[in-house]
């Protein structure tokens, strides 16, 4: 036990138990207080879709986690420092020196954001009647590899399905339904395989080093390229230094060059781990795809040096990947969202189990089970926590996915709220404060209505779709 030299024999050193926010706050931003009355109104005008609400009129906002996380002072001195010169810019330099440093690839293309890299990505790559196959692609990876006239392929373990089910890492990828898809299509009618870490339309859920090492092995000894869609790596390093054997001594960034150095690229939206408002990249190893991609890149995003970014984009790129990196901020952001979970789950309402990376998912089929799945149950619950707390969050169930392209409706897999947690925006009291209104929505779900739609657009329509409450 050791002790401070000057005062040994009365102060032992202690290890606290709580953990605090890794950070200060030195800029703050007011939230605008509503009464229900209020939030009932801008609810009511915003045809009762939290997408149409102005974001002034929300509490705690968490729609998504993208682009909406606080940056740091060093972020910020760098973006002061930015270089902006069009072509060969020193921001650039030090963006994928960072890059080059994390996640060892050779060639690095900064791109607008993630579906920029996507897009050119799999245009480059894919053509019609190829299958490319992921743990769970991500809703605009899929529309981008279905864009080039692909198909994609969800290929999770069944456990990450079952969402009360327990696992370290849900959102392994199921290696013999990879190697019998293999064999079934075929690998020159395989572009490439993807793992997304975390797996984001799986829950948030984690990918193991075993399953990213074993899926490269698999990919490479039939010649297929094996990309990795990080945009949220650094957490994913998190949960595999505390959860998988070996890893508890490794840091974070140790952590990630070795998952990285598996794969043969990746694609990323900086706007998660790297700790930006916008942006993001492609990075690869093969010259000749690189090249190829850069002459995409050149015609929808900018020059290679910039593509479609500012220089302070860059800059605050390159230093939010290291800070994402920090271990006193990953165990603050996984705690968090943990926290939340374990306050959910002592009052009884239903979630994902575990708690992934980067939110919490309710289980609004389960919790809801008088609104039939064409009536939005996870709708109805998201509008309520808005009305009682002005909590916004963003559902993922029917009204999401279960308009079929020939104008039927078909109930989606499952009802779920997604609370997804903007990156050191909030703090513990907040999450004390949320879980509060989200047990007063539990105490009174009985009471909460269906919805129907009223207006829609064929595509996408949970964006702008007006609804109304089934009375
Ligand atoms: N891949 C994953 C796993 C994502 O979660 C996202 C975005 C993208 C790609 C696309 O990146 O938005 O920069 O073009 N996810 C956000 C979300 C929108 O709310 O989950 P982008």
């Amino acid at each position: 036990m050791r002790g401070s030299v000057f005062y040994e024999a009365i102060v032992r050193e202690f290890q606290p138990q709580t953990i605090i926010e890794p950070f200060r706050v030195r800029s703050v931003e007011p939230i605008r207080f509503s009464t229900i009355a209020e939030r009932e109104e801008a609810l009511r005008q915003a045809g009762y879709n939290p997408f149409l609400l102005h974001a002034e009129d929300v509490l705690i906002d968490l729609l998504t986690d993208s682009g909406t996380g606080a940056m740091s002072s060093r972020q910020w001195a760098g973006m002061i420092a930015s270089d902006e010169s069009y072509a060969g810019a020193s921001s650039f330099y030090r963006f994928e020196a960072a890059v080059q440093d994390i996640m060892g690839f050779k060639h690095v293309i900064p791109t607008h954001q993630g579906r920029a890299a996507e897009h050119i990505l799999f245009s480059t790559i894919a053509k019609p009647g190829d299958v490319v196959l992921n743990n769970t692609h991500f809703d605009t990876t899929r529309a981008h590899v279905e864009h080039v006239g692909a198909t994609a392929r969800d290929l999770m373990i069944p456990e990450g399905r079952q969402p009360r089910l327990v696992h370290p890492f849900k959102g392994n990828m199921d290696l013999d339904a990879l190697r019998a898809t293999i064999a079934e299509i075929g690998p020159t009618r395989i572009p490439l395989v993807m793992l997304t870490i975390t797996n984001n339309s799986g829950g948030g859920q984690p990918v193991s080093m075993a399953n990213i090492r074993t899926v490269s092995e698999i990919t490479h000894e039939h010649g297929i390229p094996f990309f990795i869609d990080a945009c949220r790596f650094a957490e994913n390093t998190w949960f595999i230094k505390t959860r998988e054997e070996g890893y508890a001594e490794k840091s974070p960034i140790e952590i990630a060059r070795e998952l990285f150095s598996y794969a043969d690229g990746c694609t990323m939206s900086a706007k998660k781990d790297g700790m930006a408002n916008i942006g993001g990249f492609l990075a690869l190893n093969d010259d000749v795809l690189a090249a190829r991609c850069r002459n995409l890149e050149i015609l929808t995003e900018g020059f290679p040096t910039y593509g479609g970014m500012a220089g302070y984009d860059l800059e605050a790129i390159a230093q939010g990947l290291y800070e994402a990196l920090d271990p006193h901020y990953l165990r603050y952001r996984i705690r968090s969202i943990a926290y939340l979970g374990e306050k959910l789950t002592a009052g009884g309402v239903p979630i994902v189990q575990p708690t992934g990376g980067h939110a919490v998912y309710i289980d609004a089929r389960e919790m809801l089970p008088h609104i039939p799945p064409v009536q939005y149950p996870a709708w109805s619950l998201n509008n309520a926590l808005y009305l009682l707390g002005g909590v916004r969050g963003a559902e993922i169930g029917t009204v999401m996915f279960g308009l079929q392209p020939d104008g039927t409706e078909q109930p989606a897999a499952s009802e779920l709220v997604r609370l997804a947690f903007p990156r050191r925006t909030y703090t513990q009291s907040h999450v004390d404060y949320l879980a509060e209104v989200i047990l007063e929505a539990y105490a009174q779900r009985e009471a909460l209505p269906g919805y129907r739609i009223i207006e829609q657009a064929p595509a996408l329509r949970h964006f702008t779709a007006r609804l109304e409450p089934v009375r």
